[in-house]
């Protein structure tokens, strides 16, 4: 079984240990304001084991004064080939969409050469966007655009159907289906209590 969880400031250095010995070139290191502001906001989310220990990240990260910008990232899932990004991207972004509703669309950013990331922020129903407003440009301290990376925009209104639908799915279900592999699932997070 997998817990889904949503990991509290106080666990923060969990979340260190979990990425130091997971190094990955493709998951950058974040502002610790911004990730304790996430922590705070019950927006980080880890799949554990039923000890507890740490499988994979994602996070909803603030951007701006008033936090109006928002970017799901940290992802990393070490049980690789069972859809977990698309689980955890899609918590997210419902979560989002449940409890603090963003004025702005959320973005996801990835490497060019990271498809398996690029296939799966698609497949959670992320759009690619080839501009971004000067205003969020500036909230995230960016001049332009890093050609090396290709950036992906959420549509609202996509929300309910598309993300809060599959969580809702799985929670029922219990599990996750891919390629013939069932890996059984627990929604262990405020969201599957509204859904
Ligand atoms: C990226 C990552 C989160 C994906 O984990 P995951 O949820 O297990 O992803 P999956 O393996 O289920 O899905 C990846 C899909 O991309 C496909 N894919 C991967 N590399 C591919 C390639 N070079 N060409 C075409 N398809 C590719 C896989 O076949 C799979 O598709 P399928 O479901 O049809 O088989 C994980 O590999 C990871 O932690 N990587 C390091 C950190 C990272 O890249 N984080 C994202 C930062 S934006």
């Amino acid at each position: 079984m997998i817990y889904l969880r949503v990991l509290g400031p106080g666990k923060l250095a969990e979340w260190h240990a979990f990425h130091a010995a997971h190094k990955s070139q493709f998951v950058k290191e974040r502002d610790p304001v911004q990730l304790e502001k996430a922590a705070r906001d019950s927006k980080l989310f880890v799949l554990q084991t039923e000890n507890g220990d740490i499988r994979g990240s994602c996070g909803c990260f603030e951007y701006g004064e008033e936090g109006d910008f928002r970017e799901i990232g940290a992802v990393r899932v070490l049980d690789e080939g069972c859809g977990l990004q698309v689980l955890l991207m899609s918590v997210a972004v419902a979560s989002e969409w449940m409890f603090d509703i963003p004025p702005e669309p959320i973005l996801a950013v990835t490497a060019q050469d990271n498809i398996a990331s690029r296939t799966n922020i698609l497949r959670t129903g992320f759009e690619p966007v080839t501009s971004l407003s000067n205003a969020r440009l500036i909230a995230m301290s960016l001049a332009s655009l890093n050609p090396d990376k290709v950036y992906f925009q959420f549509p609202l209104d996509k929300a309910e159907p598309g993300c809060v639908s599959f969580v809702r799915q799985i929670k029922y279900q219990g599990f996750i289906e891919k390629h013939g592999r069932i890996i059984p699932v627990q929604l262990d997070i405020p969201l599957a209590q509204l859904l």
